[in-house]
């Protein structure tokens, strides 16, 4: 059975901003690809193309550094007030609030995602991140340091540390939540005063271009962002290893994060990274299973399981275990797959072929080893990348399904006896992004939140995501955090400055 495509109305501004070429903002102009190359645009619930971006490579890549450079260098941004920076990066969240319509449904069309979950989570959450770091813009403070120097007795110092933007950044990132991962390195490296060249993934150039019209508008001096569209390969890879950037910040795969440290390890430049998942999710037998389970398949489901945090490892005590798998079960059976702009949607496609034919290998993978689908376990139709969401049982630890992040709509579920038996297979992977707990039992959750090497635990809840909360890996789910004031380290320097008073 085919997924109809429904009748699709866009807003006007949308079918406008299709129409107009997709071209590279360089220091404040829209222009073509050096190469005058392009790229075709999917929407991934029909396969159609809706549009073609600039082919960005080395040498757009080299001219928009040398224009974050210059915009870096030269001001007026860094020697901008704290004050005027911040006005600037709050009136992008206005401007985008204004446009939140166009925006969710450019990602819906982009990403494949129901853009009624883009106009209550991706829009939105982008706006806040913006508004919040406008608000660090004027609070990035250093410190008066008392200091005694052994060496120079009677001696007296007035030390002091100043916190300055870390200069001109890459930003690569990906294409699950396109619009809301631009904001998440935009915002606080606008606050910070760092000029910027941004690289949207392929798959989903749109709305980076946008908000990159929108950025314009809301008064950003020529330079400070810069949008290169293009592939990771040869846009991303240049980026990442071009002379005059002096920190690359990325969202992705960890096979590429690799490769990006590989590239900075030449000249030392500072990498952020944010990577992979297999987030164990950990219902107890005492817990509320009325949150607990709708939580479970939200955990999985949400954004069809493209989530670097997905709750992708089920771990349910044993005497609810049939109880709970169920429940999960019916939540997946009344997720209405379809083209993310038909207002009864619940899940869209996957992103890409590629997305499509990697999960499908995965699904077909578990199936072999032993793991039993006891719900979806399939492709849906044969237009578009959609896949039913699939609750694997049957799992041993060490099958692939469970050791190696899918990034589709697809758990493995497992019971356990006690908190002391899950608490090492919940750390059992080379990832620690995220974990989730349900109880009742405070001590229990506090204990166990203690215990999870993950940068993020979710009680009695799950894909909980605020600007001023913290977002970030450990082991190989990252280098650094995101958000709150810890993602300011990431964009700042820190100067001693030591003047003698004596
Ligand atoms: P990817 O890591 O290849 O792509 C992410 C970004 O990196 C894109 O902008 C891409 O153009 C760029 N990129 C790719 N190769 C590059 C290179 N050599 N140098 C510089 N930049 C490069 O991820 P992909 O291939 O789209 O997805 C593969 C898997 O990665 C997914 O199945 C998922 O497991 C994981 N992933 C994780 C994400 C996360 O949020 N942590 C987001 C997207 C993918
Ligand atoms: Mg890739």
């Amino acid at each position: 059975m085919t997924i109809a495509a429904p009748e699709i109305r866009l807003h006007s501004n949308v079918e406008a901003f299709l129409a107009s070429p997709k071209q590279n903002l360089i220091d404040g102009r829209w222009i073509d690809a050096a190469s005058s190359k392009t790229f075709a645009v999917h929407d991934p619930a029909t396969g159609d193309v809706i549009a073609h971006a600039a082919a960005g490579d080395a040498p757009d890549i080299a001219a928009a550094v040398a224009a974050a450079r210059k915009a870096f260098d030269e001001g007026p941004w860094r020697r901008m007030t704290p004050s005027e920076r911040g006005k600037i990066v709050w009136k992008i969240a206005d401007l985008l609030e204004d446009h939140l319509e166009e925006f969710a449904q450019l990602e819906s069309i982009d990403n494949g995602k129901p853009a009624a979950v883009a106009r209550v989570a991706d829009v939105p959450l982008a706006v806040d991140i913006f508004r919040y770091m406008a608000g660090w813009a004027t609070k990035i403070e250093g410190a008066t340091i008392p200091i005694t120097v052994p060496y120079l007795p009677g001696a007296r110092f007035h030390a002091y540390t100043l916190r300055e933007p870390i200069g001109v950044v890459g930003q690569i990132i990906p294409w699950n939540f396109p619009l809301l991962m631009a904001a998440w390195k935009l915002a606080p490296a606008l606050a910070a005063g760092c000029t910027v060249v941004l690289k949207p993934a392929e798959q989903t150039p749109l709305s980076a271009l946008r908000l990159g019209e929108i950025m314009q508008e809301a008064g950003l001096p020529n330079g400070v962002v810069n949008v290169v569209t293009g592939f990771g390969e040869t846009a991303g890879a240049a980026l990442a290893a071009a002379p005059g950037v002096d920190k690359v910040a990325f969202t992705g795969s960890t096979e590429v994060g690799r490769i990006i440290v590989k590239a900075a390890s030449h000249d030392l430049r500072k990498v952020s990274l944010e990577l992979g998942g297999k987030s164990p999710n950990v219902i107890f037998k005492d817990a509320d299973l009325d949150v607990a389970i709708p939580g479970a398949a939200n955990a999985i489901f949400f954004n069809h399981g493209q989530c670097c945090c997905a709750g992708s490892r089920l771990y349910v005590e044993k005497d609810i275990f049939d109880d709970v798998i169920s429940g999960v079960a019916e939540e997946a059976k009344k997720i209405k797959l379809g083209h993310g702009m038909a207002d009864d949607s619940g899940m869209g496609p996957l992103v890409s072929e590629e997305q499509l034919n990697r999960v499908c290998g995965y699904i077909e993978e578990g199936k072999a080893s032993g793991a039993k689908a006891v719900v979806g376990g399939a492709r849906k139709g044969d237009r578009g990348y959609f896949v039913e969401p699939t609750i694997f049982t049957n799992i041993k630890q060490d099958m692939k399904i469970v050791q190696e992040e899918i990034f589709g709509p697809v758990v493995t579920a497992a019971p356990f006896d006690s908190l002391d038996e899950i608490t090492p297979v919940a750390n059992d992977s080379v990832y620690g992004l995220a974990a989730g707990v349900w109880t009742r039992d405070v001590a229990r959750a506090h204990r166990f939140a203690a215990e999870l090497r993950a940068g993020t635990v979710w009680v009695n809840c799950y894909n909980v995501f605020d600007a001023a909360m913290p977002f970030g890996g450990y082991k190989q789910s990252g280098w650094g955090r995101e958000m709150g004031h810890e993602v300011l380290e990431l964009y700042t320097e820190t100067k001693s400055v030591c003047v003698n008073i004596s």
